[in-house]
């Protein structure tokens, strides 16, 4: 099977990107697997440290490993911000294909530092290990928010994505382009989208030369997550999206059968729900226009 880094390098000559999505439970698990087989096409599938604490870092790395080999299907896995180095160490020595180490709320020399820390600890554990930094603070949580985060960051400067980039030695670098995590009630609502700087990600693109992810996918428009692929983003994070179609999903199995209690009857909704989102924002990232 062929490596993560081989796999990006790929979607970037052809312009397009892998999909990254989370899961905290084997519903999400089941649904991104079951949409990346069906259409054909790679995905990483992402645990942050709160993920991880529920599914377990070796449980996490045991499930990804039991689709490849079952099915040979190129699915990859990644430690999502993760804010320690302790932490990013026992996920690299788990077997995890990506880390991120995320030191976006740290002041700017700090976050080079303990970046370039970083890099240097987990190649050293596994050469082949891809590990990605983060500049400028987009807000922390796949959630549904009452309204924007405090302390959002300006965009990356190409000067600043360059110089971190050199000092690090980071393999992907993760910017702020007009990014969020989370969705606001509004946009659940679908009343509007996040609106991305598609200019800046060319020039950040330009400026790196290295691969880029773009968080905080949730809620963005269509027409925008397409130009950021064109523009240099080889890596799309979606979260919030996948939340919400589980609890609809449960919700409606629930209201359907209110009396059910079996899991594995109750859980297929939310399967379907999640795999119904994977499978749309895959079609719009894997696939040239
Ligand atoms: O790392 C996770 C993502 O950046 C998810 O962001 O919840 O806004 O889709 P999102
Ligand atoms: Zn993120």
């Amino acid at each position: 099977m062929k490596t993560l880094l081989e796999i990006l390098t790929d979607a970037r000559q052809r312009r397009v990107a892998i999909g990254h999505f989370n899961f905290s439970d084997l519903a999400a698990f089941k649904a991104i697997v079951a949409a990346g087989r069906s259409l054909a096409v790679p995905v990483m599938a992402g645990v942050s440290e709160g993920e991880r604490d529920f599914v377990g870092v070796r449980q996490a790395a045991a499930l990804v490993k039991s689709i490849r080999d079952e099915y040979d299907y190129p699915i990859f896995l990644n430690a999502d911000h993760t804010h320690s180095l302790e932490k990013a160490e026992i996920a690299a020595k788990a077997g995890f294909d990506e880390v991120i180490f995320d030191g976006s709320a740290l002041p700017f020399d700090e976050n080079i530092a303990q970046t370039k820390r970083a890099v240097e600890a987990l190649k050293s554990i596994n050469p082949a290990i891809m590990v990605e930094g983060e500049i400028g603070y987009i807000g922390a949580s796949s959630e549904i928010l009452e309204k924007t985060p405090e302390g959002m960051s300006a965009l990356t400067t190409p000067a600043e994505a360059r110089q971190f980039v050199d000092a690090t030695r980071v393999d992907v670098l993760a910017p702020a382009v007009g990014n969020m995590h989370g969705m606001l009630q509004s946009m659940v609502r679908g009343e509007n989208q996040k609106r991305l700087d598609l200019e800046r990600i060319g020039e950040l693109a330009k400026a790196t030369g290295i691969f880029m992810t773009l968080h905080g996918g949730s809620g963005t428009n269509d027409d925008d997550f397409k130009k950021a692929i064109q523009a240099g983003m080889t890596i799309v994070h979606v979260n919030t999206e996948i939340r919400i179609a589980w609890r609809r999903g449960i919700e409606s199995a629930l209201a359907k059968d209110p009396t059910q209690i079996a899991p594995y009857k109750i859980l297929p909704a939310a399967v379907k729900a999640i795999q119904e989102v994977v499978t749309a924002r895959l079609r719009l990232f894997s696939f040239q226009s």
